[in-house]
């Protein structure tokens, strides 16, 4: 079997120059995802249908030598299995109905088949995929899940979700552990159905004090991770707290994560001090630093690569590349990642 060296690096070995995937990377920066973004009328519809799903999944491939696959899908798949509508609108977002900050969890009616076209995505992108290409599959963490869950909606500060996790805690945290339960069993639909690793996205890790942290987001990610450790014991799980600065070295260390990304915000010298020893890091170019293109891209991509150059490391962005990034400019990122 042909090595996959993101792989590798999530099992923890050390690969030179590092392997690379970019988050968001199939999506409206890409010509060709914009073209059939307005074919199929929609972003679920792309998102329900495999055969689309799948082809914009391999779209940045086609392009650009990455070592990882991110399957074509979305973290509020899973409130919409627990039976909230799910719209995006059009330059405003996703909506979901009817919010929980005014509802109750258990008037919901569970629709389980929603996860299933997803499946259906992974098992042709498998299908498709390099053997030396990483095919990762992901699900949003349960405390970002949440925010849009309870808001109906994303927001800035996430305050509906914050206050709700003090003035009905027993709520909350009810809403978390379905969450959370949803979450395993479609982690491991998409573990069964070809992905090799996976990503769990805290989006909004960062509005969090420390110890709302510790109860929302460093303890339903450990639960999620003993669960599927227990299902997938040689699937790679990569946590990602978005804005955690120095509590992500909790978060470390409490999750049993096998790997963490670091977004722009953090400090890659920092992060390679503090972290536990030889647990690979995932990151972290400022995406406005790869929209600005130029020296400057080259010196911040220099400067990540050397700093986590003692450990294993899966160079990436610090969170999703902005829809207007030039094209060119990933193409100069990843020849100076690869040392060209
Ligand atoms: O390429 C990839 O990274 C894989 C696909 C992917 C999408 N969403 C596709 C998508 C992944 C991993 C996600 C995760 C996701 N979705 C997160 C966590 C990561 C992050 O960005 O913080 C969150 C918070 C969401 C929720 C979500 N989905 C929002 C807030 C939006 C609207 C954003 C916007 O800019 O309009 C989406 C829609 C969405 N998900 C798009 C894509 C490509 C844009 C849809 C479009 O208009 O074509």
């Amino acid at each position: 079997m042909a090595e996959k060296p993101l792989l590798a690096v999530l099992r923890g070995e050390r690969r030179d120059p590092p392997p690379s995937w970019m988050m968001r990377q199939a999506g409206r920066y890409l010509p060709e995802y914009r073209e059939l973004r307005a074919s199929k009328g929609g972003f679920l519809d792309m998102a329900y249908d495999p055969d689309a799903a799948a082809e914009v999944t391999l779209q940045p491939l086609r392009r650009f030598p990455f070592d990882g696959a991110i399957l074509f899908s979305d973290i509020l798949i899973v409130p919409h299995s627990i039976g909230q509508d799910l719209t995006f609108v059009a330059g405003e977002g996703p909506r979901l109905a009817p919010p929980l900050a005014e509802s109750r969890l258990e008037d919901l009616a569970p629709v389980m088949e929603r996860l299933e076209p997803i499946y259906g995505t992974v098992r042709k992108v498998k299908a498709a995929l390099a053997p030396e290409t990483t095919f990762l599959g992901f699900a949003g963490s349960p405390w970002t899940v949440a925010t849009y869950m309870v808001a109906g909606q994303g927001s800035r500060d996430q305050a509906a979700a914050r206050t709700m996790a003090y003035t009905r805690p027993d709520d909350f945290d009810a809403i978390i552990r379905r969450i959370e339960e949803v979450t395993i069993t479609y982690l491991s639909g998409q573990i069964e159905a070809g992905v090799d690793a996976i990503q769990l996205f805290d989006s909004w890790a960062g509005s969090l004090s420390p110890q709302q942290f510790d109860r929302w987001v460093i303890e339903p990610n450990a639960r999620i991770v003993k669960a599927m450790k227990a299902l997938h014991p040689d699937t790679p799980i990569i946590g990602f707290p978005k804005g955690a600065g120095a509590k992500l070295v909790r978060y470390a260390q409490m999750t049993g994560v096998d790997a963490v990304g670091l977004d722009e915000t953090l400090d890659p010298e920092w992060a390679h001090a503090a972290l536990p020893e030889g647990m690979p890091v995932q990151g972290n170019l400022d995406p406005m630093a790869l929209l600005a293109g130029g020296a400057q891209l080259d010196a911040a991509v220099d400067r990540i690569k050397t700093a986590l150059k003692d450990r294993p490391h899966i160079f990436n962005l610090g969170h999703g590349i902005d829809k207007t990034t030039p094209i060119a400019h990933v193409e100069q990122m990843i020849n100076r990642v690869k040392g060209a």
